[in-house]
């Protein structure tokens, strides 16, 4: 008995002295500390603080021979996980009429004839212009994310319009058929990219939604009764990450819960019930009708993960504003998350192209913002098709988020409990669609695997599923474009980093608290004021209008 174990210890030396271990856990964040700068970070080391470094060696020697004769991991040594790291992508709209080449006029379909002049399409989309993205820069972006981040994150949240817009209706007017087949190709690409594979045999679970353009008409969806089929449809594509469990409720109205990690959960909604543009659903306050039902699962949802001491994100493709949800939506969106601060640590939404966030104000006597944002709303947005921003009206955008962010009053934190917080943040992601440029997010959010007591013990812990910061990636296809010298079918695409939001924002962490502070501090008529402001809607464009806000 002795022997075998100083046996084991001393393959454990020897292993140690010849191989590097091929331990990612233990590696990652170093890996990741090397990419991006997150040293500052909190919880930045995977070993609790109360292991000793000598205590850690001897405790790697033990797991390193545990791996090395059992070919696992050593079950008890492995040191918790701290924190973890998932990926938000958003409004891929691939393309498959676009040319490279085509003129911007044609909505990137068609070649330029011999007098036209003008702006013509890039190999990987075409930044600024009113075009979709080609099926090339999804396939490119998720080889990269597969590359770079697949063995990183623990989970993807994706939210939706996967196929292109219907710019382009006398000429390639977009069916159905289009619709259904371009979401099959973007979810084949996820399947691809997030399989396991011999390096990491996890499954990752990927949480999709639908987006306007991903139903059919355009921003239009009923309940089952009038769109079964294409609830039905989408509850096949996506069987892969919709658990058996949340099937029926997936076919009732295009959302479902799932798991994604220990005592974590997301909550699918299905956006276009709360779109002012459907108008194929009622008001979330006509009793029995889709929009209302989803509200009630919502809430129903939110207070069985609150007895189970479950953390939920929730998330959704267009973001709960006045100028995109009906009023009665906004008003239940609102008062249901505000009633969930412990519950409830993240809201993720894509659709608006710009990278920003949201406060949302639960206080009955805020009329003043709700009214007035509502009245101003139809002003910036319902004059643009799609919504989508190019160059045209973002000053009036930005003007409208910086009157959100002035009109919200101070959170009277005496009277804020668990079971209540009158401010909601919600983080709208950029898109893949380089409406400025193609880009992606990182988020590292907080873990423990045992209950809350944990707090008591650990005072500088964060609750459990508290959002820590995010990273901000884009790719500057212009570029790539430019030093192209290699097949393009052959070659990589890479984003580069572009933010950290703790070290960009002085953001602390992602709760409601410190985007409170942060619009606060944007909204400074100072020097610092100013200029953290001027970073913000530099980054809110993704680089791409630096001029217009310096
Ligand atoms: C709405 O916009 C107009 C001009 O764009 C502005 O003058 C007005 O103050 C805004 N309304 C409110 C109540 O914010
Ligand atoms: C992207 O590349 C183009 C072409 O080199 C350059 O003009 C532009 O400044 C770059 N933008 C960013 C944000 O790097």
């Amino acid at each position: 008995m002795l022997y075998t174990l100083y046996f084991i210890l001393l393959v454990g030396v020897l292993s140690l002295l010849s191989y590097a271990p091929a331990d990612r856990q233990i590696h990652y964040d170093q890996i990741y500390n090397d990419d991006n700068g997150y040293q500052d970070g909190i919880g930045s080391s995977s070993s609790p603080s109360w292991l000793t470094s000598s205590q850690s060696s001897l405790q790697q020697i033990i797991s390193w021979s545990w791996r090395f004769w059992t070919g696992r991991r050593h079950p008890v040594f492995e040191p918790p996980k701290r924190h973890g790291y998932f990926l938000h992508i958003t409004d891929l709209h691939i393309d498959e009429e676009y040319i490279a080449g085509s003129t911007v006029d044609s909505d990137c379909h068609r070649l330029p004839s011999g007098s036209d002049s003008g702006a013509t399409a890039g190999l990987l989309g075409t930044p600024g212009e009113k075009c979709d993205a080609p099926v090339e820069l999804a396939e490119k972006t998720l080889d990269y994310i597969a590359r770079e981040w697949r063995h990183k994150i623990d989970f993807v949240v994706w939210t939706g319009d996967n196929s292109r817009h219907d710019w382009d209706k006398k000429y390639r007017p977009r069916k159905r058929k289009n619709i259904y087949h371009l979401n099959e190709r973007v979810t084949n690409m996820m399947q691809r990219a997030f399989w396991p594979t011999a390096r990491d045999p996890r499954h990752i679970p990927l949480v999709p939604t639908l987006g306007n353009n991903d139903v059919y008409p355009h921003n239009t969806i009923g309940g089952p009764n009038e769109d079964g089929d294409l609830l039905d449809y989408f509850a096949r594509l996506w069987q892969t990450w919709i658990p058996t469990d949340q099937r029926a409720t997936f076919r009732r109205g295009g959302y479902f819960a799932v798991n994604v990690g220990p005592r974590l959960r997301i909550l699918s909604l299905n956006t276009m019930y709360f779109y002012h543009k459907n108008d194929a659903v009622e008001d979330c306050d006509a009793f029995g009708t889709p929009a209302y039902e989803m509200i009630q699962w919502f809430e129903h949802e939110l207070l069985k993960a609150r007895a189970a001491h479950v953390r939920v994100y929730v998330m959704g493709h267009v973001p709960p504003t006045t100028k995109h949800y009906r009023q009665s939506c906004l008003q239940e969106y609102v008062r249901v998350a505000s009633q969930f601060p412990d519950v409830l640590k993240g809201h993720f939404f894509g659709h608006l192209n710009m990278d920003h966030f949201l406060l949302l104000d639960a206080r009955d006597e805020n009329e003043d913002f709700r009214t007035s944002s509502r009245k101003n709303a139809s002003a910036v947005m319902d004059e643009e098709e799609d919504d989508v921003h190019v160059t045209r009206n973002v000053n009036k955008y930005v003007n409208w988020l910086r009157d959100m962010y002035e009109a919200i009053d101070p959170i009277d934190h005496k009277r804020a409990s668990a079971h209540r917080m009158p401010v909601v943040a919600v983080q709208v992601a950029p898109s893949v669609l380089p409406v400025y440029y193609p880009s992606i997010r990182i988020y590292r959010y907080e873990i423990h695997d045992d209950d809350d007591r944990a707090q008591c013990r650990h005072r500088d812990l964060k609750p459990h599923g508290t959002l820590l910061e995010y990273d901000q990636y884009f790719s500057n296809t212009t570029q790539w474009e430019l030093d192209l010298d290699r097949d393009f079918d052959e070659a990589h695409l890479d984003y580069q980093f572009e933010y950290n939001s703790k070290k960009e924002y002085g953001l602390e962490d992602l709760t409601i608290a410190s985007y409170f502070e942060f619009a606060k501090r944007l909204i400074d008529d100072d020097e610092d004021g100013n200029q953290l402001w001027a970073k913000y809607c530099r980054n809110m464009f993704v680089q791409s209008l630096n001029d217009r806000f310096s």
